[in-house]
């Protein structure tokens, strides 16, 4: 087969699961800031794998890393102790001052594991288990996720998992509304992003750190 972004796009629409509606272009080469699509042409990449690739494309020290590592050891089970998850774990508890650091594949992993830690330690000392998030919001694209979000990422996948409650970005009179013993978390985006940019005002995450304590 030619590589070609035509020849790639019929092959994934035909292959794989349409969850994403996809542009017709296929990248396969990138350093840096720039990006070379299957018919050579080269763009300046202003999206960065939606903001997370924040080191630019094929960063040398990035590649050597990947490259020792999957020379040397590329799985073993949760079981055992990995020497590299050790060493990552200590360097992001003494970043951040926390006591412990729990990595994940995914940012709505990620946003699950918080929730089940929120959960967690809510039912361990006698509360519920509601969380409360903002209207627009998006937090991923699993189950629990999005419930928490737009309706429109809900349809189709009924019924939502229970327990998930929401009120206006911006807000706080409306989450102190709604804070009892029954609730566990708040989740909120500093910056929501598919709502329009809409940034929180200040104050509000210390106001709200305080209502959660
Ligand atoms: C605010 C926010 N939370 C969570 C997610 C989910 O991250 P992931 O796509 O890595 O699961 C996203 C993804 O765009 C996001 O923008």
């Amino acid at each position: 087969m030619e590589i070609s972004n035509r020849n790639l796009y019929q092959l994934d629409k035909e292959n794989y699961l349409p969850t994403f509606k996809r542009f017709p272009i296929a990248f396969i080469k990138g350093t840096g800031s720039r990006l070379w699509d299957a018919d050579g042409k080269e763009y300046i990449d202003m999206l960065a794998g939606i903001a997370v690739n924040s080191v630019g494309h094929c960063h040398p020290t990035v590649v050597k890393a990947i490259q020792e590592q999957a020379a040397e050891l590329i799985h073993v089970s949760n079981f055992f102790v990995s020497p590299t998850q050790v060493s990552l774990s200590k360097l992001l508890v003494d970043i951040a001052g926390l006591e412990r650091v729990f990595l994940t594949n995914s940012g709505a992993e990620s946003v699950e594991g918080a929730f089940k830690i929120a959960r967690k330690y809510a039912h361990s000392h006698g509360r519920g288990g509601k969380i409360i998030s903002m209207k627009n919001s998006f937090h991923g694209r699993t189950l629990a996720t999005i419930a928490t979000g737009q309706k429109k990422y809900q349809k189709g996948f009924g019924p939502m998992p229970s327990g998930f409650l929401q009120v206006p970005f911006n807000n706080l009179e409306a989450v102190k509304a709604l804070i009892s013993d029954k609730v566990a978390a708040i989740i909120v985006e500093p910056v929501q992003g598919e709502a329009g940019a809409r940034v929180l005002d200040e104050g509000y995450l210390s106001a709200a750190y305080i209502l959660c304590k």
